[in-house]
This record gives structure tokens, sequence and C-alpha cells, in this order.
């Protein structure tokens, strides 16, 4: 196990993982953590048993490996102590894994994370943590956290898990992970100014103020072809409608399908507020998309591409990542709500479906789809403020230096620590 470009903090962390230890691989944003996977991904191939997953179809596309979801087989809806068994096949994939390395854990919901070890323990008939495989866990808790969009659903994770993050839940304290952080800034090594600036952010320090007032000063208009990142999904679409509006040709317009389910009893006309996609899409030929689902064999959920042509049931995107055409077709989003049972159980009702086709106009993105990323230049516009911990941070040390940064409006103390004491937390507990 020799890899030479790894510095010295990475290829320690290497021999640790490599030596079949439970591993909690952390590190700042830019510390080379997803760099370090994808060199283990290299030298231990495709087949050799050792599984990479990740939360997000964008994280999975760059470690080349599937999300967590399609490889453990979980649905979408929250699994809430769920006794269900997975498929056969889901089992032999399962028993064919000896070693597990999950990037991007702050993402990872609780009850996701303690499925993966229930199913990996039913897998391989064990009842030891993870079913008795070595397991790593790649991530910074002061980045963005899983998402939880229901306050119902918030409130059942932190009654069945203890929380809704990964290492609030009984798997995590069970697996007993050796925490290594790398601490060599890689991302940000050519501007140690820029790095300071992020330090204070990430651990609130006293100088926080300066170093926001230092940022505020990258305020201005957004040059072309930058993209932008904004914190709500509402923002986004704002910015992507107004780029589209300056484009020339035709628009079309392509209407969801709507199908309401009997027991749905809340208020008249609010499924069309829940709906998981677009109620209608407007598209030009030309104008840049985003891909919001994973098509199996092409593209993942985040991949970007541009409007060649359409039909009623078709959209062809050419694909920024390899230059190929797509082809995209309508799909069935579930729209689910949340109640609680006689038992006060969490109960999942699907009151209402859509059938929309998987693409956004995709100029502006979110910060949670960035996470992970290395982008040359941003453009952040925060709209009505931060609410996540995390979120502010995550979009900044997007970039490799301060100059490659821009904002499009003037940031202020919450929206760069929204949720106070987060960070205190962590260091408490050692995150
Ligand atoms: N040993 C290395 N040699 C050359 N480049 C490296 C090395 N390690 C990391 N990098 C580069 O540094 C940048 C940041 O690395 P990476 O994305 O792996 O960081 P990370 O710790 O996973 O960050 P994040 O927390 O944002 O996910 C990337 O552009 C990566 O290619
Ligand atoms: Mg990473």
């Amino acid at each position: 196990m020799q890899s030479f470009d790894l510095t010295s903090e990475q290829q320690a962390a290497y021999c640790y993982i490599g030596a079949a230890n439970n591993t909690f691989l952390t590190g700042r944003p830019g510390t080379g953590k997803s760099y370090l996977l994808k060199r283990i991904r290299e030298e231990h191939g495709y087949d050799g048993g050792t599984i990479f997953v990740a939360p997000t179809g964008i994280v999975a596309r760059a470690l080349k490996c599937p999300t967590i979801h399609s490889f453990f087989e979980l649905p979408c809806e929250p699994l809430m102590a769920t006794e269900a068994s997975p498929s056969q096949e889901c089992l032999w994939r399962l028993r064919a894994c000896d070693m597990l390395i999950i990037d991007e854990i702050s993402m990872v919901r609780s009850d996701v994370f303690s499925e993966m070890d229930r199913r990996l323990r039913i897998a391989k008939q064990q009842d030891l943590p993870f079913g008795g495989i070595p397991v790593t866990v790649c991530g910074d808790f002061h980045q963005l956290p899983p998402v939880v969009e229901d306050q119902l659903l918030g409130e059942s994770l932190r009654q069945t898990y203890g929380g809704i993050f990964a290492f609030e839940t009984e798997s995590w304290r069970k697996a007993g992970f050796r925490k290594i952080a790398l601490t060599r800034p890689m991302r940000q090594a050519d501007d140690p100014d820029f790095l300071t600036i992020l330090n204070v952010i990430r651990e609130d320090r006293p100088e926080i103020m300066e170093a926001i007032a230092r940022l505020n000063r990258q305020i201005r208009p957004r040059e072309e072809g930058i993209p932008v990142l904004c914190c709500r999904r509402a923002e986004v679409r704002a910015i992507n409608q107004a780029k589209l509006q300056a484009l020339p040709g035709q628009a079309v317009t392509f209407k969801a399908h709507l199908r309401r389910f009997a027991p749905y009893s809340g208020q008249m006309g609010k499924e069309l507020h829940d709906l998981p996609c677009d109620e209608e899409i407007t598209l030009k030929e030309g104008c840049e998309v985003m891909v919001l689902r994973n098509q199996a064999g092409s593209c993942v959920n985040g991949d970007r591409g541009v409007v060649e042509a359409w039909t009623d049931d078709a959209v062809s995107v050419r694909l920024q990542y390899n230059q190929q055409t797509a082809l995209f077709q309508r799909e069935e989003w579930p729209v689910l709500s949340y109640g609680l049972d006689e038992n006060g159980k969490l109960e999942i009702q699907h009151v209402a479906s859509a059938w929309q086709f998987p693409l956004a106009v995709g100029y502006a993105t979110t910060i949670h789809k960035a996470q992970g990323m290395t982008l040359d230049r941003v453009h952040i516009d925060i709209g009505k403020g931060c609410w996540e911990p995390g979120q502010f941070y995550v979009a900044v040390s997007r970039v490799r230096r301060l100059a490659d940064l821009t904002l499009e409006k003037e940031v202020g103390y919450f929206d760069v620590m929204p949720a106070g004491g987060m960070s205190q937390r962590l260091k408490s507990m050692g995150l």
C-alpha cells in the first residue's frame, strides 16, 4: 500500500484505513479527505469487496461509486426503525462487501446510517457493528447537516435515534470509530489570509466580525458564466428564470401531470406547495439545465448540461461531463406527507403524485448541491439569509482563493452562524 502523491498525513491515514480499522476520517474543507478516498478507490479497484458509497448523487459521481440509497436499496421515505428485510439481491451484494467507506458523512441522516448497520448485520449474519466489517466514515460535521425538511420528521428522528446526525446514533457509538483529522489545507494552500477567515468562521472566534467585514468587501455584481450558489430553492428558481428570459429563442413550458390520492387530509391545494418537483418547467434551446435525479447508466442528480431539443414527452440534453446526449422523460414524484399513527409512530402517507421531467434550469444551484466540490469561481447570493449550520461556511470554502469569490449582498453574523452553539457542541464531542 504505497501511494507517492499523498501528503504524509494522507499516507498515514491511508495505512490506518487499509489495516481494517473503523475510522472517522475528518478535517477542514479542502484538506484532501475525498482525494484520499479516491486514491484508495483507484488502488482497491472496483471488485475487491471494498465498497464506497455517498449520500448524494453528485458526491457519488466524484467518487465513482453508488449512492447509499441505491447500494443499500433504501426507500426514499424515512426508515424509522423499520423491520423490513432487504431483497435477496441486496443481501448478496452486502455479503460480498468486506470494507465499507462512506464520504460526506455529515449529510447522512441518522435513520439511513442505522439502517446500513442493520442491513449489514442481516447480510453477514453477525450481530456486530456493520456485520463485523471495517467501516470508514469520512466528512466534516461543521459542514451541511442531513436534509430534514419536515419538523415532525426531525422530532421523530430525535426520539428514535437520538438526533438527525449519524454521530448521534447507537450504530456510531458501537462502531468505536477512531478519529483521524487531516490538517494540511490543500484547496486553499495558496491563500493563507483566506484560510484564516475560514478558520475564524468555523470556530466562531472573537475576530469573526472582522472576517465577515472582509468577505463583505467582495460584494459585486455577478459576472457571466460564474455559478451562483443560493440557500433556498426558490431563490435558485428566481435567478434561473431571469437568465432564461434573457436567452433568445422560443420557450417551451412543461406542466407536471398531477394525481391526488384519497386519504389526503390537508388543506386543499396544499399538495401543490409540497410538490417535490416543479409544477412547471420552462426551457429554451441552449439553456443550461441541471439533472435532478440519477439516470441509470447516464448521469446523476446534480449533473449539468445544455438543452438541445424536445418533444411533448422527451427532452434531449448534452451533458457537460461527457458531452454525450441524454434523453429525459417524465418521471413520477410522489408527494409524501408525515403523520403520527395511534401509537405515536411516524406514518407516511402518499397523498399525490406528479409526473414531471427530472430537469431544472441550472445557472444557479443550492449550496447543498455544491458540498464536496472544488469550484474555480463562485458567486454567493444568500437571498433572505442562511439558516442551516455550516451553510455559508460550505459555500465560501468551495474556492481556492478569496479573489475567486464574489457576494451578491452583505452577510451578517446570523448568516454565518445561524445555529449558535453548533461549533461548541461539536468541539465538546471531539468531532
Ligand atoms: N495529495 C494531494 N495532491 C494534490 N492535490 C490534492 C491532494 N489532496 C487534495 N488535493 C486537492 O485539493 C482539493 C481539495 O481536496 P478534497 O476535495 O479531497 O478535500 P476535502 O477534504 O474532501 O474537502 P471537502 O470537505 O470540501 O469535501 C482538491 O482539488 C484536490 O484535488
Ligand atoms: Mg470531500
